[in-house]
């Protein structure tokens, strides 16, 4: 049984008193019940300190948008991942596809990236996904692909098969328009398949316009073990009835 993961992206939003408030409305309901799911927010960096003492003993985990390849040194701007694991992320996203488009991440990157986090002790969720133009030209499977073996090169499969994968087609992300739960679990299949027997215990969430209305259809996947959540992941009341979803 793989034990389901909800993990809110709050993306670049917000304010400093706004994550504390957020992160204690999701800690104060998440603590009020019996879990039998895991639960994570991804703030903005700046936000991690304030958010991880709000957190603290909820059962909510913390964890980071991005990470840096490097360990150390003169790279202005990034952010390590032992800087992260300090600040108390369990997790860390790898490859999201707004760092891949916006800021022209390759998978190799992406890849160093995860070797880097899982280094330190964090838990990658590598986010991978194809863009609707390749989706359209029959390349969905294959942009995956490629996508996931950059990581099996440069951390070998039990490595990757330790971590998080979140399949989040880029067309659905932040658009309103979800993948059906046949398409999701299309692609899920795929994944674990290329991944071999190894990966059956691995966590698979969905990402791209999760929502209340959506959420209970697409956990009903077998092969669905969870979501990333953008926008909804705003909104305390709604994402926490996605949790709930998930843990139903
Ligand atoms: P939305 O849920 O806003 O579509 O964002 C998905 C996402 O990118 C999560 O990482």
């Amino acid at each position: 049984m793989r034990r389901p993961l909800v993990v809110g992206n709050w993306k670049m939003n917000g304010s400093r008193l706004g994550s504390v408030e957020l992160s204690g409305s999701i800690a104060k309901n998440f603590s009020a019940g019996d879990r039998c799911i895991d639960c994570a927010v991804c703030p903005p960096d700046v936000f991690l300190a304030d958010v991880a003492a709000t957190l603290a003993n909820s059962g909510v985990g913390l964890g980071a948008q991005n990470v840096s390849q490097y360990e150390e040194g003169a790279y202005t701007g990034d952010v390590s991942a032992s800087m992260l694991a300090e600040f108390g992320c369990t997790y860390v996203l790898v490859g999201h596809s707004e760092r891949r488009t916006c800021f022209g991440e390759s998978s190799q990157q992406a890849a160093a990236k995860f070797v880097a986090a899982q280094g330190k002790g964090l838990i990658p969720i590598l986010c991978v996904g194809e863009t609707l133009a390749e989706r359209q030209a029959g390349r969905a499977f294959e942009v995956v692909a490629e996508q996931l073996d950059a990581v099996v090169e440069a951390a070998g499969l039990s490595a990757l098969v330790e971590a998080v994968v979140a399949y989040e087609p880029v067309w659905a992300i932040g658009t309103g328009e979800v993948a059906s739960p046949v398409q999701a679990q299309e692609v899920m299949t795929f994944i674990r398949a290329r991944l071999g027997e190894k990966a059956g215990a691995m966590r698979l969430l969905y990402g791209g316009s999760v929502s209340v209305e959506n959420a209970a259809q697409l956990f009903e996947q077998r092969d669905i073990d969870g979501a990333l959540v953008g926008g909804a992941s705003l909104h305390p009341e709604q994402f926490m009835t996605i949790c709930q979803m998930a843990e139903a």
